[in-house]
């Protein structure tokens, strides 16, 4: 658990949230997506009065529920313009886990309930409810655009430089804060950049 604590920054408690939830992360790559998705919120929880004790929770297990949906629903729900209701079972999945999850280590029930509100909408709710829940929807958004981007060209039927347009098209779209809009421009152009690499006859293979 220490190795886990330094690599993503958290606290005692988030980092026992992150353990029991492990077990429900084993599908698509939602340990990486879990992990990266924490990593941009810290990054918009650093600019914004937010409540890092609903958002930390909140990111951590808002997709443990696709551990209990089946894989031809969980393909069809990953297309980039797949229809929200699909992914309207994990969310309601991810809330019961989270909520028993929440329970075991006793978190103050307060919290609970605006970590399940968020959970409960993070796909299907085009609206938000907080900063918190902002929070939550970008940075589970830009995690697309980073660590989870070769995996989505590996599961799509998309070259690399397609799936980095249609993503750069829905950056308007589908982030609430600028700061998140500009992270996600930067992540695309990275992963330009390594796609350069792949092409370079000179490189070095990886
Ligand atoms: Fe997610």
């Amino acid at each position: 658990m220490g190795k886990d604590t330094v690599r993503t920054g958290l606290n005692r408690t988030e980092s026992r949230i992150f353990q029991l939830a492990k077990p429900y992360l084993q599908v698509r790559d939602n340990e990486l997506h879990a992990q990266n998705a924490v990593e941009f919120a810290l990054k918009l929880l650093a600019l914004y009065e937010a409540e890092r004790a609903v958002v930390i929770p909140a990111m951590i297990l808002h997709d443990v529920g696709w551990s209990r949906v089946s894989e031809e629903i969980t393909r069809e729900a990953s297309r980039p313009h797949a229809d929200r209701q699909l992914a309207r079972m994990h969310e309601v999945e991810s809330v019961k886990i989270g909520r028993e999850i929440l329970e075991e280590v006793g978190y103050d029930g307060a919290r609970v309930a605006e970590i399940l509100a968020i959970i409960d909408g993070h796909d299907s709710r085009a609206e938000t409810l907080s900063i918190n829940d902002r929070i939550v929807k970008d940075s589970d958004k830009l995690t697309r655009y980073a660590k989870n981007f070769w995996f989505w060209t590996r599961q799509l039927p998309m070259e690399p430089e397609e799936l980095a347009g249609t993503l750069e098209g829905m950056i308007d779209q589908w982030f609430f804060l600028p700061e998140s809009k500009e992270m996600a421009r930067a992540e695309v152009i990275q992963r330009r950049l390594e796609m350069d690499d792949r092409h370079d006859p000179y490189s070095v293979p990886k």
